[in-house]
């Protein structure tokens, strides 16, 4: 029996008055590579800060090695936000921090090890996304998708069991989106690493994962491997993968007919 990494029980959150998700579950194995997708607002990005205990459920658990962390006190939460590194869909980079800096930031706040070591690890970590040499430039000196993968250096900086990717490949040009594919795909077979990843990104999906799931409204809808995905013959699924303007998603969502 394969061992589960990561168990997401019957998850509900609102905001406000707002329910944004109605009881999402899954189960996420050592080493797998579970894509996470849905439409824009569907609680895509809700459901990783779930997991990685920024945000609390209003109902639900989150097992992290067996262990539930909605109910973990903060200090025991830090814990096990060690085994995880998570990249922001927005980056969240300190834009008062070189890139160095962001990237080695857990070590600089949070240890004794020198900064000469952190400078290392960090250069380490920019050359395996494809920034060498941005070392000592600011967040504001750098494009979009360089900032996303100066984050994506700074959710590995720690070399942690799990790894959260929000929109990974979103802004990177087609090369740039295959190199860190690669790169999920490397950290799995080096490291172990057990991976989510959210992206509305169809090829990266198709190529990196083991499993797919699909939330919508508000609960995981499909879930499965890529070919089971891909051969779903559910409208909803179908409309998804299949990038159609038109389907069962477009009439929630304008209220329109299909033939409109
Ligand atoms: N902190 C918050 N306070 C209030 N509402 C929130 C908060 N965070 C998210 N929401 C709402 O929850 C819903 C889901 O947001 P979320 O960011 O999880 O979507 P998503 O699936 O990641 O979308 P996208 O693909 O556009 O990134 C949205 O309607 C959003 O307005
Ligand atoms: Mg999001």
């Amino acid at each position: 029996m394969r061992k589960v990494k990561i168990k997401v029980e019957n998850l509900v959150k609102k905001f406000g008055n707002r329910l944004i998700l109605k009881g999402i579950s899954f189960e996420v194995y050592e080493k797998e590579i579970f894509v996470l997708m849905g439409g824009s607002g569907s609680g895509k990005s809700t459901t990783l800060k779930h997991i990685i205990g920024l945000q609390k459920p209003t109902s639900g658990k989150i097992y992290i090695d067996g262990i539930d962390i909605t109910s973990l006190p903060e200090d025991k939460l830090i814990e096990i936000r060690k085994k995880m590194g998570y990249l922001f869909q927005e980056g969240a980079l300190f834009d008062f921090l070189k890139v160095w800096e962001n990237v080695g930031f857990y070590y600089l706040e949070n240890t004794d090890i020198k900064p000469e070591e952190v400078y290392k690890i960090a250069k380490e970590k920019l050359a395996m996304v494809g920034m060498a040499g941005t070392e000592e430039l600011y967040p504001s000196q750098l494009s979009g998708g360089m900032r996303k993968r100066a984050s994506l250096a700074r959710a590995i900086a720690t070399n942690p069991e799990i790894v959260l990717y929000d929109e990974p490949t979103s802004g990177l040009d087609p090369v740039m989106s295959a190199i860190i594919d690669q790169l999920i795909l490397k950290l799995r077979k080096e490291l172990g690493v057990t991976s989510i990843v959210v992206t509305h990104d169809l090829d990266s999906a198709f190529s990196i994962a083991d499993r797919i799931a699909l939330i919508h409204k508000g609960k995981i809808y499909a879930i499965g491997t890529p070919e089971e995905i891909k051969q779903s013959d559910d409208p909803i699924v179908k409309q998804f993968v299949n990038r159609l303007p038109y389907g069962p998603i477009t009439e929630e969502l304008f209220e329109v007919k299909s033939e409109v």
